[in-house]
């Protein structure tokens, strides 16, 4: 990725520490984004290619809506730490670093507002349904709250589509260790955001799940704000439970959450789930990341408090 002529940008990974899935009916989730990135790299080209390969936008939904307005060709390069389907967040940093590098490269300002909106759009382009959580995330960094009320003196945007709103704050991100395990099995969000709008659409059952899910993420912030890792990891525990309730989780996620649970605070899958990861809360990260290679995942120990989208030289 090297020459004058290129536009490059990066976007963080996230994870949820609470709220995923209810977030799309605009309940309250908490997001911190993590020390995994997504660089990309764009220069006008004679045909599409990505990392030199010919490629076909109609198979690339993301990079298809994002790319409607251009008229010559395109050549991408992309560096990426994030696992693809795995509930961190690829496909929104992919859409958050691509709308930078190619704002760039067209001389148009876009504010992290603009950003995510184009990113978000991308996201629904390409899955049909679902929140502006991710591409909030990987476009503000740090960590963000949806509809919480509290953090509203840190209001940063409001998105709204049909009749959901999702206001969007800085929150501070909480001094704590989490511990992240990938099952190695990948899961696209979509089909997972659509198994829980079917059950919804049919079962008051799982509508009371989602209130539930609320109540915990309302009651996770308040343990946040507080410090309190023993509240805080129960809660994620119980919050694992009603996702699986809602059928999004799978036996490899409930291995890897089992495994960490003796040596944690709490557990639970992070994002659409099906497969990709848990987090685990813990101040035992090598006891963790051991249980976890020992039931066949790959831990990663993150670091959080990082940038969001930022262009590079
Ligand atoms: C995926 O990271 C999070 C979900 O809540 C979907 C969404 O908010 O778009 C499952």
């Amino acid at each position: 990725m090297s020459g004058s002529d290129w536009y490059r940008a990066s976007a963080p990974g996230k994870f949820v520490i609470l709220g995923e899935h209810a977030v799309v009916y605009g309940k309250p989730a908490i997001v911190l984004a993590v020390d995994l990135r997504m660089t990309i790299a764009v220069r006008g080209s004679r045909f599409n290619t990505i990392n030199g390969e010919r490629i076909d936008f109609r198979r690339q939904p993301h990079l298809r809506y994002l790319t409607r307005n251009v008229t010559s060709g395109l050549e991408f390069e992309t560096k990426s730490q994030i696992p693809v389907g795995s509930g961190l967040g690829s496909s929104a940093a992919l859409s958050a670093a691509l709308a930078l590098a190619l704002s760039e490269k067209e001389n148009r300002h876009m504010t992290e507002n603009d950003l995510v909106e184009e990113a978000y759009e991308a996201e629904l382009y390409a899955q049909g349904i679902g929140s502006p959580m991710d591409a909030s995330a990987c476009v503000h960094g740090g960590g963000i709250a949806v509809n919480l009320p509290e953090a509203s003196d840190r209001h940063l945007w409001t998105v709204t589509r049909g009749e959901r709103t999702w206001s969007v704050s800085d929150v501070d991100v909480p001094d704590m260790t989490f511990v992240i395990g990938n099952t190695g099995i990948k899961a696209p969000t979509g089909p997972l955001v659509s198994k829980v709008k079917r059950f919804l659409d049919r079962s008051s059952f799982a509508v009371d799940i989602v209130d539930d899910i609320e109540q915990v993420t309302l009651q996770g912030n308040d343990a946040i704000a507080r410090g309190d890792v023993e509240q805080l990891g129960r809660l994620m525990t119980e919050d694992h439970k009603l996702l699986s309730i809602l059928g999004v989780s799978s036996n490899e996620l409930n291995k890897l959450v089992n495994a960490s649970m003796p040596y944690s605070y709490g557990a639970k899958l992070t994002g659409a789930g099906g497969g990709g990861c848990m987090v685990a809360l813990t101040d035992q990260p090598e006891k963790v990341c051991e249980a976890i290679r020992s039931r066949g995942g790959t831990p990663y120990v993150v670091r959080t408090g990082v940038p969001g989208a930022m262009l590079h030289p």
